[in-house]
C-alpha cells in the first residue's frame, strides 16, 4: 500500500461516513493507492459506525479498537503507525478539521522534496487556524508553538507548527520505539526525538463537523510535562547519577569518620571513588549517544577527573573552610555544596567533553552533499535530544 492514513477517534461517530467519503475522493482523485486505519478509544457506538461504514466502503478500512486506550491520543496514533508499513503515513483527526483533500499535496511533497515529514501548518501562506474554537485557543497555541521551538531550535527550525495533529510521515524514517506516547503532541514527539527533515504545506483549520473537542486544561499540563522531558530528558538521568554518586560521597565520609578517619582524607577518598562511579555511569547511560561524535574515552575520562576533581578539591576547601569558620557539621554543608557542583559539572560534561566534532567540508562540494552536510547532527544544542 502507498499510503494509510491513520484517524485516531475518541467518540467521533457522527463524522465517521463523512471522513471516508471525502478521504476516498481525495486520494483516488490523486491516484494514490490508500487504507484508512481508524485507532479508536470511543465510549459510544463509534466503532459500530466505522465497522458500518467498513463494509461499503471503496477503499480499505481497518479499525484497532482499544478497550485499554494506552497513551491517549499519541498512544493511538503510534498504535495506527505501528500497524501499517505502508510507505507514507498521514495521521489526521476524525472530525473534519483537517481536510481530507489535503492528503494528495502531503504526499506529493514528501515525495517531490525527499523529506521524511511533512507537516500541514496553520501557520504558513496559505494556512490558517480560524477553526479553532475562540481567540483565546489560538493565543495559547500561538505561545506553545513560539515557546517550544524555543527549547528546540534545531529540530524544530523546520516547521511553523509543531502542535498540528495533520501530517505525513515516511515510514521508513521513523523510530517508532523511540516515542512516547502520551499527551496530544506526537507530531511534536515525532520531531523532537529524531533528526528528521520537514517540509510543510498549508492547513486550513476548519470548524469541528460534529461533536466536541477533546483538548481542556489537562492537556495544557500534559503538554507542559511533555516538554520538560524531552528537553530536560539527559539532564534529570545526570541529576539521577549524581544524587546516586551524592548519597555515595556521604555515606563514605560519615563511614571513613566512623572509622575514626579526618573529615578532610575521608572528603578526599568520597571524591575520588564517586567520580570514577559517576563517569562510568554516565558513560554507559547518559552520553551513550554522543560518545562517537566526541573526544576519545582517555580524554573524556581525563577531563572528566581533572574537572571533577578540581570541583572537588574546592568544594573541600569550601567545606574546610565553612565547617572551621561556623561549625556547621559536615555533612549538611557537603550537600549543599554538591548540588552547586552538580550544575557546574553538567555544564562542563555536556559542553566540552561530550562536544561533537565539526565536521570537515568536503574538498568537492556537489548540491546534494551541502543538503546533507547542513542536516547532518554536527553539534547538537544542549540537551536537545534526550537519553534514551
Ligand atoms: N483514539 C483516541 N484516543 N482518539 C482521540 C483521543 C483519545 O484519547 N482524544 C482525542 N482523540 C481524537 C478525536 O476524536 C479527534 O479525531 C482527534 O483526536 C483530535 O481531537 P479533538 O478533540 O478534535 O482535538 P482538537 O480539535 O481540540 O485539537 C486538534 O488541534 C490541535 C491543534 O490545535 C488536534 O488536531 C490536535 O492534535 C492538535 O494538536
Ligand atoms: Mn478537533
Amino acid at each position: 500500500m502507498e499510503l494509510s492514513v491513520v484517524v485516531p477517534t475518541f467518540n467521533e461517530a457522527p463524522n465517521v461516513a463523512e471522513l471516508v467519503r471525502r478521504v476516498h475522493a481525495a486520494v483516488s482523485e490523486a491516484g494514490i493507492d490508500t487504507e484508512i486505519v481508524f485507532v479508536d478509544d470511543s465510549r459510544d457506538n463509534t466503532p459500530d459506525v466505522i465497522r458500518e461504514v467498513a463494509k461499503t466502503a471503496p477503499l480499505p478500512v481497518r479499525m484497532i479498537h482499544r478497550d485499554v486506550p494506552v497513551g491517549g491520543l499519541s498512544g493511538a496514533v503510534i498504535e495506527g503507525l505501528r500497524s501499517s508499513d505502508s510507505t507514507w503515513q498521514v495521521v489526521m483527526d476524525g472530525d473534519l478539521q483537517h481536510r481530507p483533500e489535503t492528503i494528495p499535496s502531503l504526499v506529493a511533497k514528501g515525495t517531490v522534496d525527499g523529506v521524511d515529514v511533512v507537516v500541514a501548518s496553520r501557520h504558513v501562506a496559505g494556512g490558517s487556524s480560524d477553526g479553532l474554537s475562540n481567540g483565546l485557543r489560538r493565543f495559547v497555541s500561538q505561545v506553545s508553538i513560539q515557546v517550544t521551538k524555543a527549547l528546540f531550535p534545531k529540530r524544530l527550525g523546520g516547521t511553523t507548527d509543531p502542535m498540528s495533529g495533520f501530517f505525513a510521515v515516511r515510514r521508513e524514517s521513523i523510530d517508532l520505539e523511540g516515542l512516547h506516547p502520551r499527551g496530544f503532541k506526537i507530531l511534536l514527539e515525532i520531531l523532537a526525538r529524531q533528526d528528521l527533515q520537514i517540509g510543510e504545506v498549508p492547513l486550513v483549520f476548519e470548524a469541528r463537523l460534529a461533536g466536541t473537542s477533546k483538548a481542556d486544561m489537562k492537556q495544557g499540563i500534559a503538554l507542559g510535562r511533555q516538554l520538560f522531558d524531552l528537553k530536560f530528558g539527559r539532564i534529570s538521568g545526570f541529576a539521577a547519577i549524581g544524587a546516586l554518586g551524592a548519597v555515595a560521597n556521604l555515606v563514605i565520609l560519615a563511614g571513613l569518620q566512623h572509622f575514626g578517619v579526618g573529615y578532610l582524607a575521608a572528603a578526599c577518598i568520597a571524591a575520588i571513588v564517586t567520580i570514577i562511579g559517576n563517569f562510568l555511569l554516565q558513560e554507559r547511560f547518559i552520553f551513550n549517544d554522543l560518545k562517537a561524535g566526541a573526544r576519545g574515552v582517555w580524554k573524556r575520562w581525563w577531563h572528566t577527573f581533572a574537572f571533577n576533581g578540581t570541583e572537588s578539591a574546592v568544594r573541600t576547601f569550601a567545606l574546610w573552610v565553612i565547617v572551621e569558620t561556623t561549625h556547621l557539621p559536615s555533612v549538611p554543608v557537603q550537600a549543599v555544596l554538591i548540588v552547586i557542583g552538580f550544575t557546574l559539572r553538567y555544564l562542563y560534561q555536556s559542553r566540552v567533553v561530550y562536544k561533537q566534532h565539526e565536521q570537515a567540508p568536503a574538498e568537492i562540494v556537489t548540491l546534494d552533499e551541502i543538503l546533507d552536510h547542513e542536516h547532518a547532527p554536527t553539534s547538537p544544542a544542549l540537551a536537545e535530544e534526550p537519553a534514551a
